[in-house]
């Protein structure tokens, strides 16, 4: 940011958010933005999208561990003592398949859609507001009872590093998987606890027309509508999770978690939006391991160079 922003004015709230430029995030920003007395910060790569007129953004590559620093550090300085509100990590990709990491060494879908928002998580924690929300976008291919790709057991170092290049989606579900498990953890730190912070795993379900498997071509984007689209609307009339969503209503039910418009019942963390609707599933199997939350908690610490203790 080379512009001097005027500082925050006093009862603003101020929304921190990953994945705001593309898909569900900016169809979600369009509403957060349009909130009164709303400071929104966006962290963006920089690929050329705008944001909303008075929305800020500041510099943040999620494949770099040391930007996710930097990008905190901004935010922090940015604030100058004004807390966060709600920070939502919903950005995230695929890959086709784990053969590429990051400069911090780790496997490029693992680093970007996990350890770089568990980072960003335990970086801003001690500057979220009492009342404050936390939501990191999961999805409901984490579940072994929606698709098959969804891992069957995790292995942490081998997410990260890769023993063999192996098939992109299973790499993304288990990066969903770690995103759920990380809200849990984080829901049950002490000091959040304390601090009444809300932590919430939002599923958008599945949703056409984002950007999430790479930018489509004319063509392919005609191909995915003749033939792609109506394969998955029979699908849908089977299994209620193959039934695709539009980017406006996902982007408009994260709005709602992020501005407070909806509050799940207690002691919900997972929020799906299913068929357009909100529900609250269980989560899977794996995402309900305790045992799996605590060692990727102190697993992920450790990749990022913290100590695994409450993150504010
Ligand atoms: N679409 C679905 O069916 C679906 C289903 C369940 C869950 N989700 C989740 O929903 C979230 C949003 O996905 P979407 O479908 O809206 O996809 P999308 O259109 O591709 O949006 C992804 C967002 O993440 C940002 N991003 C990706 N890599 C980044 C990086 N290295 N550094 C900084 N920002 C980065 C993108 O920034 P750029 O604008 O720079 O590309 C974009 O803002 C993701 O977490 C995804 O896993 C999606």
């Amino acid at each position: 940011m080379t512009i001097q922003q005027p500082p925050i004015p006093a009862g603003t709230r101020v929304v921190v958010m990953t994945g705001a430029t593309s898909g569900i995030g900016a169809r979600a920003l369009e509403h957060i933005a349009a909130e009164p007395t709303t400071t929104v910060i966006v962290g963006a790569r920089g690929t050329g999208r705008t944001v909303p007129a008075g929305v800020e953004t500041l510099a943040l590559d999620l494949t770099s561990l040391d930007a996710v620093r930097k990008f905190a550090a901004a935010v922090i300085a940015r604030l100058d003592g004004t807390p966060i509100d709600t920070l939502v990590l919903n950005a995230g990709m695929q890959v086709e398949r784990t053969d590429t990491t990051t400069a911090d060494g780790y496997e490029t879908c693992f680093a970007v859609n996990h350890l770089a928002h568990y980072l960003l998580a335990r970086l801003l924690a001690p500057y979220l507001a009492d009342d404050a929300r936390v939501i990191l976008t999961t999805s409901d291919t984490h579940d072994r009872k929606v698709t098959f790709l969804a891992p069957k057991s995790i292995d942490i170092q081998d997410l990260a590093h890769p023993a063999k290049p192996g098939f992109g989606m299973r790499a993304y579900t288990a990066s969903k998987l770690c995103n759920l498990l990380t809200a849990r953890s984080l829901a049950e730190q002490p000091r959040v606890r304390e601090r009444d912070i809300e932590v919430y795993a939002f599923n958008p379900g599945f949703t056409g027309g984002t950007n999430l498997g790479g930018e489509s071509s004319p063509t392919q984007e005609r191909i995915m509508r003749a033939v792609v689209f109506p394969i998955f609307k029979i699908v849908g009339r089977f299994k209620p999770e193959y039934n695709m969503g539009t980017p406006e209503r996902a982007g408009e039910v994260l709005a709602q978690l992020t501005t407070g418009a909806l509050t799940p019942p207690e002691g919900h963390v997972y929020v799906s939006v299913l068929k357009g609707e909100v529900t609250y599933p269980k989560p899977g199997e794996l995402a309900l391991d305790d045992q799996l939350r605590d060692d990727l908690w102190t697993q992920s610490a450790a990749m990022v160079g913290l100590p695994a203790l409450t993150p504010s």
